[in-house]
Formats: structure tokens, sequence, C-alpha cells
């Protein structure tokens, strides 16, 4: 039976997957209400989200996911019925420099979640009844609810470069601080569902690219570093392996995710796309020399320098189970997707000039030198 989504509230909305989805949903689901939350860290900007400012289905409240009672109080307040979580500490590198932020936000904050969506779905579901018919997939006395969980393949570990891909059965090998707080996230959402009953859903996306992207991903990075005339700097070797999808396909997932996906199941999101970083790399400079051309070739900005402690080799998702059951398929093929956001980063010069403020600066100096 499909499932609705009719008042969503969106975690980690004002950064980069978050926006997108934000975007995303109100285009292709425009009767329902979205309430974008986000504690605006260095990653989340508001201006991701001035297009949607018009929108009276929208509105944005500026809070941490730690504070457990105020999310309780947004959720009645507005009646939600169904989380969408993306908010977290994302960046590897940077949990290598802090882990402890990934700990606070990434595992606190999504039990935070879990027990505040609890409280007003299961525990005292009743001043919230008028907004939620009854389901088939709910208990008696229950309201209808979902909260989906937004993680990430690197959950799974690394890949030998002949291994077959991950699929949702893989065992959990995480090897980042960032990884391993993604790790328990994931295994406290569905702690939630198998104890208490609470209607979640989890996906694990490969590494995702496009537009509203912080330079300090690869990606944007060197698309910015480029447009700058900076070195391009590539970690290693360059030859360690990830798993690129649009970020609207991973958007797309999601919406799939919610309204056929099976409570309690997890879905691995991904478009069969491995590349190499120096291949990566290469290609963004290509794309540059077509469309910023500066006389000599990008190519020549490219850097080897240290590569990252415990560096994984290999990402790659086996996304058969989404395919097969739910249906799913990315719109964009690396070649369009990859086009539009070097485009994007063109078109959007005062945006990505925004996002590299003073502390961008300080993280650039620390982790580069
Ligand atoms: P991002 O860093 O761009 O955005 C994270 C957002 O969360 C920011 O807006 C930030 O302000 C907000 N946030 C951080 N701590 C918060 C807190 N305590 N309370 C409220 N808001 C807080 O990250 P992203 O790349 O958009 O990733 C979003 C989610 O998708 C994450 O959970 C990440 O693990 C997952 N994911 C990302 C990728 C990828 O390639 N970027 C791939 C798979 C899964
Ligand atoms: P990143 O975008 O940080 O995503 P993740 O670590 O979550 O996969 O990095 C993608 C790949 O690019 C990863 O193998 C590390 C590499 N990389 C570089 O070689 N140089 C860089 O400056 C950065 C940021 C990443």
């Amino acid at each position: 039976m499909n499932y609705q989504p009719t008042r969503l509230l969106v975690t980690g909305a004002a950064g980069f997957i978050g926006s997108n989805f934000v975007h995303y949903w109100l285009k292709e689901n425009p009767d329902s209400r979205v309430i974008a939350l986000d504690a605006l860290t260095y990653a989340g900007n508001r201006a991701n989200l001035a297009t949607a400012e018009a929108n009276q289905n929208f509105s944005f409240v500026h809070t941490d996911i730690l504070e457990t009672d105020r999310i309780e109080q947004l959720i009645r307040k507005e009646q939600i019925d169904t989380l969408v979580h993306f908010a977290a500490e994302s960046h590897v590198d940077r949990s290598i420099h802090g882990p402890d932020a990934f700990f606070k936000t990434n595992i606190d904050g999504t039990h935070s979640l879990l027990k505040a969506a609890k409280r007003v779905w299961l525990d005292d579901p009743q001043g919230c009844r008028k907004v939620g018919q009854l389901r088939s997939s709910c208990r008696e006395g229950e309201m209808a609810h979902r909260f989906h969980h937004v993680s990430t393949d690197e959950v799974y570990g690394a890949l030998r470069h002949d291994a077959p891909a991950f699929t949702e059965q893989h065992q959990y090998l995480p090897n980042s601080p960032y990884a391993a707080s993604k790790a328990a996230s994931d295994h406290i959402v569905r702690s939630y569902h198998h104890t208490y009953g609470l209607n979640t859903t989890i996906s694990n996306c490969s590494n995702n690219y496009g537009s509203y992207h912080f330079p300090e991903k690869l990606i944007p990075l060197i698309i910015v570093n480029c447009l700058e005339g900076k070195s391009l700097p590539i970690y290693g070797d360059g030859k360690q392996i990830r798993d690129w999808l649009y970020v609207e396909d991973h958007c797309r997932g999601i919406e799939l995710v919610l309204n056929k996906g099976r409570v309690g199941e997890v879905y691995n999101i991904g478009g069969n796309n491995e590349w190499t970083n120096i291949d990566i790399v290469t290609l963004v400079c290509e794309l540059m020399d077509q469309h910023h051309p500066k006389g000599v070739p990008h190519a020549d900005l490219i850097a080897h320098v240290t590569d990252r402690l415990g560096h994984d080799r290999r990402y790659a998702i086996d996304a058969s189970k989404i395919m097969d059951e739910l249906g799913y398929k990315p719109k964009e093929t690396f070649e369009t997707g990859i086009r539009k956001t070097v485009q994007w980063y063109l078109d959007n010069k005062n945006w990505w000039c925004g996002a590299m403020d003073g502390s961008y600066q300080c993280w650039l100096n620390s982790n580069y030198e």
C-alpha cells in the first residue's frame, strides 16, 4: 500500500542534499507542507532555500536536532506525519581532524529525533489523531507516520577492486569516524523500529554531486579551484574509486522509498557509476577548458598531496533492490549531470564565494598544509 506524506519535517534542509530535496519535493508534491529545520552550521546556508521561501507551503525553523523537546513541540504544532532526516556532520576529512561533533550530531542527534518522534507518534498520538488517518500499516491507536533516515554507503567499509558492489546484506564495517557515526545512527533507527514499532525506513546512498554542494568535497572543490586558478589536490595516487549519483536522483530515490518502501526496510540508492578520483578530476578539467578556457589546460593545476588517513579505496552500490522492488531508475547520466553541475557553479559565483568565509579558509589551511 502506498504511503503519501502530507506534512514533512526535513532536517539538515539548508545543506547540500537537504536543500535539493526540499526543492525537489515542493516541485513534485505541490500540495504537501514542508518544514525545513537546520542548525545552520558552517555547512548550512539559508541561501540554499531562497527560492522555496516564497512558497506558502514552506517554512524554515532554525534549531538543533539535539533539542528533543523543541522538536517534539514542532512535530505536534505542525502536525508532522513524515520526518526526513538529513542533518549530519558529513565531511570525512573533518571527522578525522575532530570526531566529537560527528558522534554528537550524527548519533545523539539522530537519537534525539527518534525520541521526539516516538513521543508524538507512538506514546501520545491522541493529540495528533486529527491529522493522520489510521492506515493498514499502523497498529490500533497509532497515527500514520514515517521516519526516513538518510545514510551512506560508507557504513559498509571499503571494497577490493574486484569485489561485488555493496548490497543491503553487506556487513557493516565503517572505517572513518564519519562512517562509524552514520553506522551507529543506522543501528539506532533500526532498534526504534524493531523495539517500539516506529515506522522507519533507511536509505544508504553513494557519493552525490550537483548544485549547492559545499566546496570542501571533491567535485565542487575542483570546480571552484579551477575557477580561482588554485591547485587541484588529489589525495595519494588518485586511484580511489567512488560511485557518483546526481543529487536529484538521490531525492527521487528517497521519494520512492517514502511512497512505496516497506516499513523497517533498508534501500541502497546508486547509479552504477564508478570513477577513480583522478579520472573525475581530469574530466572536470576538460569541461572547464571548454566552458571557462584560460589559455593553459586546467589539468596543469593537478597536484598529488598527502593521502587521507585510513582512506577507503573503493565504494560501489548495488541498487538492485530499489530498482526491482520500487522501480527506481536514475534520470541523469553522468555526462549530463556533471555538465549541469559545472554550469551551475559557473552561473552561481555569488553562492560559492559566500560559502567560502573565514572559517572555510581556516579549514583549507589545516587540511592541506
Ligand atoms: P551537508 O554537510 O551539506 O549538510 C548537512 C546539514 O545538516 C547542514 O545544513 C547543517 O547545518 C545541518 N546540521 C548539522 N548539524 C546539525 C544539527 N545538530 N542540527 C540541525 N542541523 C544540523 O551534508 P549533505 O552532503 O547534504 O548530507 C546530508 C545527509 O546525506 C547526511 O546525513 C549524509 O550522511 C548523507 N549522505 C551524503 C552523501 C553525499 O555524497 N554528500 C551521500 C550519502 C549520504
Ligand atoms: P569527498 O568528496 O570528501 O567524499 P567521500 O570522502 O565521502 O567519498 O571525497 C571523494 C574522494 O575524493 C575521496 O576518495 C577523497 C578524494 N579527495 C581528494 O583526492 N582530494 C580532496 O581534496 C578531497 C576533498 C577529496
